[in-house]
């Protein structure tokens, strides 16, 4: 697999072509924003950990059932893909309260629902991500019907898979966030990443929040953290 030029530099990763057109090579940044990109820092080590990290969940998903843009890994930062078309929504999906959700509906952080909760953003930085509604995102064409319930679907088993796997760890999955794409303008993948980055873990007996809110919170540990999650799962740090 050859690595060509450089297709697109987003706040965590960056993507590259390669000599097959329906492939592509993700690489990880140690690169950290928060709040739409006003806070930047860096995490020493987070592109391998969110790497690796992402890579073991996609893989357990697709023995699960549910069609991942994973290929291969092909290093600690970089990963083969599928190229997809990234459909512009944060599917966003809730198992205890916490974030935006707590502020939003002034209620503390920590309560576990009954049942999971599903949100979605309309990804765009220029209007700050904003929530959206299925049938608003069905108006601004940005998904169909069927595609809309097909990702319902899948998130909700993601849910399941992560959390019965996360709870083996001793780790809660607090809220998490998915992003889908159609390969060759088709069926649905799940895409982007699932990391340290793009979800709550809370340590399931301290509650020590082991993911991207030290940074977005200012706690520090940040790198601990990170490397916590890489050494319950594969039993070594990087
Ligand atoms: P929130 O509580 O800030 O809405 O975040 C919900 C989940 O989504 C949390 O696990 C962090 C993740 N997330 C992202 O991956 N990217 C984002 O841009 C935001 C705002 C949240």
């Amino acid at each position: 697999m050859e690595k060509r030029e450089q297709l697109y530099e987003g706040k965590a990763k960056k993507v590259y072509a390669t000599d097959d057109s329906q492939m592509v090579i993700v690489s990880y940044k140690d690169d950290a924003t928060a709040f739409n990109g006003q806070k930047k820092g860096t995490i020493a080590g987070k592109g391998v950990v969110n790497n690796r990290v992402s890579n073991f969940l996609m893989q357990m998903l697709t023995e699960s059932g549910v069609p991942t843009h994973y290929i291969r890994e092909l290093n600690d930062r970089e990963t083969l893909v599928k190229k997809v078309e990234i459909i512009p929504l944060e599917v966003i999906i809730r198992n205890i309260s916490a974030g935006s959700f707590a502020k939003r509906y002034g209620v503390d952080e920590g309560i576990v629902f009954a049942q999971p909760t599903i949100e979605f953003s309309y990804k765009n930085d220029d209007l700050g991500d904003p929530l959206i509604n299925e049938y608003h995102a069905i108006a601004l064409n940005l998904a169909g019907p069927n595609e809309i319930a097909r990702i319902t679907d899948m998130a909700f088993h993601i849910n399941e898979v992560l959390k019965a796997y996360f709870a083996t760890i001793n780790v809660e999955l607090v809220d998490f966030k998915l992003e889908f794409g159609r390969v060759m303008g088709d069926y649905i993948v799940l895409a982007d990443e699932i990391s340290p980055d793009t979800c709550r873990l809370w340590d399931a007996i301290t509650h020590e929040k082991l993911d991207k809110d030290r940074f977005r919170r200012d706690m520090g540990g940040e790198v601990e953290a990170y490397n916590e999650i890489m050494y319950r799962i594969f039993g070594e740090k990087c």
